[in-house]
């Protein structure tokens, strides 16, 4: 059951004044409550809140202080740098890098994931122009701006996916602009748009450069949030990008901000030995805790463990797009996504309650990462049916389980009528050394 409405707890402010008075305690307990109060109803945003319950377990008190690079840890060994090498490896081969060939590291989420790419890029190709769609996080054109690149922001399909003849025109005029000079470009793709979870075609986005003859080319792929569930599924593969970010709280879980910025080792290194930290580094420091959340979630779910965590989520997906049609209310999910339903003309009651993001459209979307149960959807369900004066959901036959721990073949054991791939191999997490941070 879903508790009725938490108390009073939005306004603690007082509670954290220093004001000589403090009671760390009271405030700490009030922060929890409020946090555990509202989770059941934090239907639009992606964090997913699965268990941890070894990293949890790791001393509390212990800093893991993880700078410098995966394989050139800082010395004095306060760090957790194995665990942040093996799942850059790990996602390394996922995305089809050879061993040895990436650079990367962990960063604070999707936003320093891709000032790391877009940054790499702008290293490589300094007189680049970068494109993104008017559907890429607000986090890339920022990035141009604070790196000072030229931006050009082309349009969208109505999903939200990149419009490729746009995207085209867009190369096109830039060439004009040049007198027939082919600029250097810095593209970002989006797998999994904040809003509709589009998908950038990165293939068509290849096509289109290579027809334009742009050679001096760096492509960076936001995949904050589906970027692990598609490469586990054999549906990503970096095949011609060259920078990768993903979220670590977003689908994983990791209850910290955190993420992973992947790419291909290209071009000269620009790492510096800095003597007074005793190794390379180009981030300063990183906190080493989210690695071993990392590579604890990896290790116990596998590949196959967490594409059974993302069919999960497209299943429950699939029953609230049904429910919500079924109280009248258009509802829609992208055949390629596994979290996002969008959903329009809702009662503001209602996504005020369930804190639904807007999509700034008259539009709203429910978010069912994992963590998100059936409970969870039918409650929001029936709070939706009450106030339309329809009857709800059926409670669900069986005693709902949360997405199991899977290593075999995960649609063994969900119904599934979407085409996904099936059979890909699983893959042994691979212990990874020699990456670098650039
Ligand atoms: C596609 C995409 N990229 C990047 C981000 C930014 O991630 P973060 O908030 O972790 O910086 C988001 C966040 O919603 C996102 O949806």
């Amino acid at each position: 059951m879903i508790s009725a409405e938490p108390p009073a707890l939005s306004d603690i402010g007082p509670l954290f004044a220093l004001d000589g008075h403090e009671d760390v305690g009271g405030a700490f307990s009030a922060i929890q409550a409020r946090h555990r109060g509202f989770n059941d109803r934090y239907l639009g945003y992606p964090v997913a809140s699965d268990e941890f319950p070894r990293s949890f377990a790791l001393a509390p008190d212990v800093f893991y202080n993880n700078i410098g690079h995966a394989g050139s840890p800082h010395p004095g060994f306060q760090h957790a740098m194995e665990a942040e090498a093996a799942v850059l490896g790990w996602l390394a081969d996922l995305v089809g890098i050879p061993d040895g060939d990436w650079w990367g590291h962990l960063t604070t989420g999707g936003s320093g994931g891709n000032l790391a790419g877009i940054r790499r890029g702008r290293h490589l190709l300094p007189d680049a122009v970068l494109l993104h769609s008017a559907a890429a996080h607000y986090s890339v054109a920022r990035t141009a701006d604070d790196l000072r690149i030229p931006a050009v922001s082309v349009p969208t399909l109505p999903d939200e996916q990149m419009d490729l003849k746009a995207f085209d025109a867009a190369v096109a005029r830039l060439i004009a602009e040049r007198g027939g000079e082919r600029p250097a470009v810095i593209v970002v793709a989006t797998l999994g748009t904040t809003r509709t979870e589009a998908l950038d075609d990165l293939s068509g986005i290849r096509a289109v450069l290579d027809k334009h003859g742009i050679s001096r080319r760096y492509v960076h792929v936001d995949a904050a949030l589906a970027g692990i569930p598609l490469a586990c599924d054999g549906r990503f593969t970096m095949d011609g990008s060259d920078s990768v970010a993903v979220s670590g709280y977003k689908f994983i879980g990791v209850p910290t901000a955190c993420g992973l910025v992947l790419g291909r080792r290209v071009g000269p290194d620009t790492t510096r030995h800095i003597p007074y930290i005793g190794t390379v580094d180009s981030t300063g420091v990183r906190d080493g805790r989210p690695a071993l959340m990392l590579y604890e979630s990896i290790a116990r779910h596998g590949r196959t463990g967490h594409r059974a965590r993302a069919l999960h989520s497209r299943v429950l997906a699939d029953h609230l797009v049904t429910g919500l049609q079924r109280l009248g209310v258009e509802a829609w999910r992208q055949r390629t996504g596994y979290f996002t339903v969008v959903m329009t003309g809702l009662p503001e009651a209602i996504h005020k309650k369930w804190f639904l993001g807007p999509n700034g459209d008259g539009r709203h979307r429910a978010l069912l990462v994992p963590g998100r149960e059936r409970r969870h959807v039918d409650a929001f369900l029936t709070d939706l049916a009450a106030i339309k004066r329809l009857p709800g959901p059926k409670p669900a036959v069986a005693a709902e389980k949360p997405a199991p721990v899977i290593r075999g073949n995960p649609f063994a054991a969900f119904a599934y009528g979407g085409a996904l791939p099936v059979g890909a191999p699983a893959l042994v997490p691979a212990q990874r050394r020699g990456g670098r941070s650039w």
